[in-house]
């Protein structure tokens, strides 16, 4: 499963991406709102630093301005991925862009025959909402199974993307449904890396290591650097 960063901020996509773990990124216009820079140099910044795709969603509920402002949104980088909000006119839209060879990513998905509606009309990926239906007290795990058993055996082209990741375990449980994208908030992404085991053995291997200063000479001397402590 590949992981895109869901953010509206620059300084946020530039910490993760230097992990060597970011596919793409997602944007909404709440994130971009709360990130208060200009929305079009953001969308940019965030696709120079990510090598995938950026999705930065249209705003109308008309299907021929969404299909104005997506074109729009697409001529900002390559990177662009246009995402659409989901209803009758995001359905138009996206045949509209999608037969332009513009990627869309359909969001606010909730259901199966929500998905498969936005295969047919040719999104690139389906968004499904995973922490809004826990808010409502519906399983997202059985909701997303139900999606991707229902794409997977028409061999739908459609990526199934997880979002609204609350917390880590989300992100696993798209993961072993075969979800084939997660887009992850960086809170979620730097939880992801802790364990109290691992911050052990690191003090652990760190404290062995230099209770005999010479190791830390010698491996001065293989380095040809002298290590900062
Ligand atoms: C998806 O692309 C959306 O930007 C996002 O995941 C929404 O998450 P939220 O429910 O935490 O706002």
């Amino acid at each position: 499963m590949r992981l895109f960063i869901d953010t509206g901020s620059v300084d946020e996509v530039r910490e993760i991406a230097a992990w060597g773990v970011l596919a793409g990124a997602t944007t909404n216009p709440s994130l971009l709102a709360k990130s208060g820079d200009d929305p079009g140099d953001a969308i940019r910044r965030i696709c120079e630093l990510v090598d995938g795709p950026v999705s930065a969603e249209v705003v109308s509920d008309d299907p021929e301005r969404m299909v104005v402002e997506g074109r729009a949104l697409r001529a900002l980088h390559e990177h662009v991925t246009v995402k659409v909000p989901f209803g009758a006119a995001g359905l138009q839209a996206t045949r509209a862009l999608s037969d332009e060879g513009i990627p869309v990513n359909m969001t606010l998905v909730f259901t199966p025959t929500q998905a498969i509606l936005s295969a047919e009309a040719g999104a690139t990926y389906v968004s499904c909402f995973m922490g809004r239906l826990d808010d409502v007290s519906v399983d997202s795990a059985a909701v997303l199974a139900e999606i991707v058993g229902a794409l997977r055996p028409a061999g739908a082209a459609v990526q199934v993307l997880a979002a609204s990741i609350r917390h880590p375990e989300h992100v696993v449980t798209a993961a072993t449904l075969g979800c084939e994208v997660a887009t992850v908030p960086a809170k979620v992404l730097r939880q992801m890396l802790n364990h109290p085991l691992t911050a052990e053995g690191i003090a652990k291997f760190d404290a062995d290591w230099q209770s005999r200063p010479e190791l830390a000479r010698w491996l001065d001397s293989l380095t040809g650097t002298v290590a900062v402590r």
